[in-house]
């Protein structure tokens, strides 16, 4: 659309549809990572509005990098509950707590793939549709023509192959080296990353163009030509 609509061009549209909508429930449990807040915010300022009893766990890499933090901290008091990682995949939230008892309420999560990987995991003894997830991944992070490259990491020394169907973050995480995520798509900086060497196929939506030349986004951008050094 950026690249073909034009003043007087004819667009189709439609209405907005809701595929995370929020159902009756004695409880509710609200699950946000990062700027999987999105949604999370708009059915907590419903529950609040409707006197339902709920509770809000908001994960992120930072107080600073956190979306919306003063209107939820006013908005919802103590029914928030804020954790900050640092991007330390050592301190990320423990939420087993939360799901070791099926309980009769609903929980919704957004955030990135591996949050929401983390609590299917720990939720499959609930009964089914007390759980839900809204994965909020806006593009195809790995396209059809795309091809297989390596990827040399300067700090752990080692080098890895990221397959034609894999993004560079997954085949890093696939290799078993720590590393930090929230959206996946490009659009938050989480995963920024140090470009030693090598031509990127830069997909993201967040660095700017004097950055490009020494940074990446690995969860969706890729080599152009050849391989790429990083500072991972
Ligand atoms: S994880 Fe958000 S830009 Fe890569």
């Amino acid at each position: 659309m950026h690249e073909e609509a034009q003043i007087g061009t004819a667009l189709t549209i439609g209405s907005p549809e809701n595929d995370f909508p929020l159902k009756e429930a004695p409880s509710y449990l609200l699950i946000a990572g990062g700027i999987g807040v999105t949604p999370i915010y708009a059915m907590a300022t419903e529950l609040a509005e409707a006197g339902k009893d709920f509770q809000i766990i908001y994960c992120t890499r930072s107080a600073n990098e956190t979306a919306y933090l003063d209107e939820m901290r006013s908005a919802f008091g103590d029914r928030l509950k804020l954790h900050h990682d640092d991007g330390d995949p050592e301190k990320i939230y423990d939420f087993w707590d939360h799901f070791e008892e099926a309980r009769n309420m609903h929980v919704y999560c957004c955030g990135p793939q591996p949050l929401m990987e983390e609590i299917k995991a720990i939720s499959g003894h609930w009964p089914e549709g007390r759980v839900n997830f809204e994965d909020f991944k806006p593009v195809e992070v790995v396209r059809a023509d795309d091809l297989p490259f390596d990827v040399e990491l300067a700090k752990s020394g080692k080098t890895i192959t990221v397959p034609a169907d894999r993004s560079i973050l997954e085949a890093v995480r696939d290799a078993g080296i720590p590393t930090v995520s929230s959206c996946e798509s490009g659009t938050c900086g989480t995963c920024k990353c140090g470009l030693i060497a090598g031509d990127a196929d830069h997909r993201d939506m967040v660095l700017m163009d004097d950055e490009r030349d020494d940074f990446i986004m690995i969860c969706v951008s890729r080599a152009r030509d050849g391989n790429l050094v990083l500072d991972l």
